[in-house]
């Protein structure tokens, strides 16, 4: 054995001891309702789905008519081959959604944060090491772009415009290019930036915004477009509200081309494949439409807000679909999630260093296909004084 593999092992036995050794479970989904891991079936809150489009049969229907007139692969990356003309209409779409100039297709979300970022970064470009200023709870991709441009973040305080603004003052009259980077609903948190008061501050210090709208995008704003108006530059995904997979950026024209000339992740990876394309097409026609599932989605989130409150579980700062129970340690998390499986709904533990030491939590999400039932018999498994109730999955 390599001297590295057996470094690795002790990773994972470190990893183990300290409750924070992750696995990948098979799991079965034949709907946006259920999952099941072998014989067990479970309600599950632990997806992005918010719309629950991913079985929709609007997407499934042009994913194969998709497939079926233009393959099952783009078969190259966008600036060799891969730049079928489905394209260019997918991509005024997402601009007309997000209210931009232009917007550019990516391969994933993590990949458009991870190669956009180290593009826009680029000190040989800019002329000068750019200052980034950056929610210290920003997504794993966002601080992994930062990196890959050898950009040093200033973190500022989770959602706090004031501790920005401070550090934007240290920084007055500094000529390096300014940028702040935020999500605009936090991922494991389900909070909503102050999107205005930032976007005030970028224009007063003359920095570019960039909002990672991902967890908004479909499911929040007029018309399922999201929270992310202000910003220079948008940065989403297909994969969530959206039922898919995929990415865009939205922007001005010059941002777009320069993307193409510069992103990685756009020039060294091929294009996404057709039925994919045909997916995102049809969500994004849908989309506009749904707003009694927003609704129920935001309703169904407030009553387990209000209910887990009372019950005295810490949910933080969410006032969205997403919402956490705060338990502290890895172990109180993994406690809490086996004892909801238990009551048949599946629930993912989020440990660090996904979220901050000492906030192991579990993230809930909520979604159009379920019901105020099921949110009290959630609430009945978490509530210590209840009897076990299963849940009818
Ligand atoms: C805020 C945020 N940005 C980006 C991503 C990555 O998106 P994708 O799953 O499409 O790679 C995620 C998803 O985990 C996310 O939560």
């Amino acid at each position: 054995m390599p001297a590295s593999e057996r470094s690795y092992g002790a990773y994972l036995e470190t990893r183990e001891r300290d409750g924070l050794r992750r696995g990948l479970t098979a799991i079965a989904a034949r709907d946006a309702r259920t999952i099941s891991i072998g014989k067990d079936a479970y309600v599950n809150f632990a997806g992005n789905d918010y719309l629950a489009l991913r079985f929709h049969p609007a997407l499934i229907e042009r994913a194969k008519a998709f497939a079926q007139a233009h393959g099952v692969g783009s078969g190259a990356s966008r600036l060799v081959t891969g730049n079928l003309d489905l394209f260019a209409s997918l991509e005024a779409k997402v601009a007309a959604l997000k209210q931009k100039p232009a917007a550019l297709i990516m391969a994933s979300g993590f990949q458009a944060n991870a190669s956009i970022l180290q593009a826009l970064f680029d000190r040989s470009v800019l002329g000068a090491e750019p200052l980034v200023f950056s929610d210290r709870l920003n997504h794993a991709s966002i601080h992994f772009g930062c990196a890959a441009a050898g950009a040093r973040e200033i973190r500022y305080r989770h959602g706090d415009a004031d501790h920005l603004g401070s550090l934007l003052s240290q920084y007055q009259g500094d000529e390096r290019p300014k940028f702040i980077l935020t999500e605009s609903v936090f991922s494991m948190d389900g909070d909503i930036a102050p999107l205005a008061g930032i976007a005030v501050l970028a224009r007063a210090h003359d920095a570019m915004l960039i909002v990672d709208d991902a967890h908004a995008t479909g499911i929040l704003g007029e018309g399922g477009g999201g929270l992310s108006g202000e910003a220079d530059i948008v940065i989403g995904t297909f994969s969530k509200a959206l039922g898919s997979f995929g990415a865009y950026v939205a922007g001005s024209d010059i941002s777009r081309d320069y993307l193409i000339n510069r992103c990685s992740g756009l020039i060294y990876s091929t294009a996404l494949p057709p039925p994919v394309l045909g997916a995102i097409d049809a969500a994004l026609d849908l989309v506009p439409s749904l707003d009694a599932e927003r609704t129920h989605v935001a309703s169904l989130a407030e009553r387990f807000r209000l209910g887990a409150r009372t019950l005295g579980f810490d949910t933080g700062a969410s006032t969205t679909q997403i919402v956490p129970l705060i338990a502290g340690s890895n172990h109180a998390a993994l406690g809490l999630s086996k004892r909801l499986r238990d009551a048949g709904y599946f629930v993912t533990a989020i440990r660090p260093p996904t979220v901050p030491a000492g906030t192991a939590r579990l993230r809930l999400a909520f979604t159009a296909v379920h019901t105020t039932h099921d949110i009290d018999g959630l609430l009945d498994a978490l509530d210590d004084r209840a009897l076990p109730r299963s849940a009818t999955a």
